[in-house]
């Protein structure tokens, strides 16, 4: 099937293999009037080749496209699904708000109630809301210019923080491969804007080093996440989180810690507990809102009393709505079930080996990298490792793709780019573990 034709009607053929009729139809609609017929860049082609499906609904583990086919799903919109679909507890929380008020665009009590729960499960001192992962990033690197004096930035290679501008740099984005190290990832970005981010590759302890004794006095923050998890999931070597943090402590510079995904996931206290790391400055959204758009920065109280009038400036009419705050209370209560970790870390386990174990059973040249209770993902890869973009830019991308096409067909719903990553939820099970690793094993013989 052409992947890349501009003309919607040349994938009749393809929707009709894969029983997508109506999916297909209302992307047309779609994209005769929304650009990429998506509202997000990554919700659009080339991501979703030729197009992505429609959902029409989902409950726990499950989704239902519109030509009503059933998925086992362990993308979870990107992460934040932790309780998978309409689980009944958020469900019921945002109910309850709605019918009490669903904006005062002022405190209100469940907003605190909230705050000393985020700040008490992530051992930082003092946290504010906002609504996405980028507005968090953003207002994070703010701070921490505003904190420090200084204009540098360090960000990895690789790294997504958001679409914004001060990190939208070496991410992907419009460029060939070999230019995605230096320019900006986007048409529209000033050079300017970014001539004061600095990209290091990841878990290089040398150039990181080298790059800090250089520019010290001129570093605001390093910002990381703990594991990379938009380039599937690679792992930080023994140490490199903790030079990180002393880099920082030593000169001045804040560790900006990005646990939009890892945070309220890898542990409890995100991947401060799970690595033992302390940063000075954490962003938070995909599982904090359970699905709902929320999203925090919290960090030490002598940073964070610069994020007053006057000061640090962060604003926003949504920050906070009773909504959103509802169903996070909710999603971070049913966190706090017993046994929740143990499952993520049995059950990430199981599907990290499971996969490992059909790549050898059909001598698939892949290896399979995973973080326990983070989930994992696969690499169609001759390396032993990947241990950072250059590595990941190596693999066989379209091979991946060619694999969640057919496992869309056995009812899988893995995510079409390799660097992706496979997350599991409160409500998926060990059978759907099965299930899933059978898929994938089925398919790696076809491929
Ligand atoms: C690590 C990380 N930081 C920030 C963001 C941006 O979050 P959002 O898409 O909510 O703006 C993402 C999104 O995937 C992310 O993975």
């Amino acid at each position: 099937m052409a992947s890349s034709s501009s003309n919607p009607d040349d994938y009749v053929e393809y929707a009709e293999g894969l029983n997508t009729r109506k999916s297909y139809g209302i992307y047309k609609r779609a994209a005769k009037i929304m650009p990429g017929g998506a509202s997000s860049h990554g919700q659009c082609f080339p991501v979703f080749d030729p197009y992505p499906l429609t959902f029409e609904r989902g409950k726990g583990a499950r989704i239902w496209d519109a030509d009503e086919n059933e998925y086992l799903d362990f993308i979870l919109a990107m992460g934040p699904l932790i309780h998978g679909h309409a689980h009944p507890a958020l469900v019921k929380a945002v109910q309850e708000q709605a019918e009490k008020g669903t904006m005062f665009a002022v405190l209100h009590s469940k907003e605190v109630d909230l705050a000393e729960k985020v700040v008490e499960m992530t051992k930082l001192d003092m946290v504010r809301f906002s609504n996405s992962g980028a507005e968090a990033t953003q207002t994070a690197i703010r701070l921490a210019r505003g904190y420090t004096g200084k204009k540098k930035i360090i960000k990895f290679e690789g790294a997504y923080h958001g679409g914004h501008d001060y990190v939208l740099v070496g991410s992907g984005g419009n460029g060939p491969p070999t230019s995605l190290f230096k320019i900006p990832s986007s048409w529209g970005i000033p050079e300017e804007t970014l001539a004061n981010t600095l990209l290091v590759r990841w878990n290089d302890f040398n150039a990181l080093e080298k790059t800090v004794k250089r520019h010290a006095n001129e570093i605001a923050a390093i910002i990381t996440e703990p594991v990379l998890m938009n380039l599937g999931t690679v792992l930080p070597e023994e140490g490199f989180l903790q030079t990180i943090q002393e880099l920082c402590n030593a000169n001045d510079i804040v560790f900006i810690l990005d646990e939009v995904i890892s945070g309220f996931r890898l542990a409890r206290g995100g991947a401060q507990e799970y690595f033992n790391v302390k940063a000075d400055v954490a962003t938070y959204a995909k599982a904090l809102g359970g699905g709902f758009p929320i999203s925090a920065i919290a960090g030490k109280k002598e940073i964070f009393e610069n994020l007053v009038p006057g000061k640090v400036f962060h604003a926003g009419t949504y920050n906070a709505n009773p909504l959103c705050v509802a169903a996070s209370f909710a999603s971070l209560t049913e966190l706090d079930r017993p046994g929740t970790y143990q499952k993520f870390t049995k059950l990430g386990n199981m599907l990290q080996e499971g996969l490992e174990r059909a790549v050898e059973d059909t001598h698939t040249t892949a290896i399979v990298q995973g973080v326990g209770p983070g989930g994992c993902q696969l690499y169609f890869t001759n390396l032993k490792k990947i241990r950072n973009f250059r590595d990941s830019l190596t693999c066989d991308a379209s091979k991946y793709m060619k694999m969640h096409k057919k496992l869309l067909k056995r009812g899988v719903y893995f995510h079409p780019q390799q660097n992706e990553h496979l997350f599991i939820c409160t409500q998926h099970t060990e059978s759907d573990v099965e299930e899933c690793v059978a898929a994938v094993r089925a398919v790696l013989r076809e491929l």
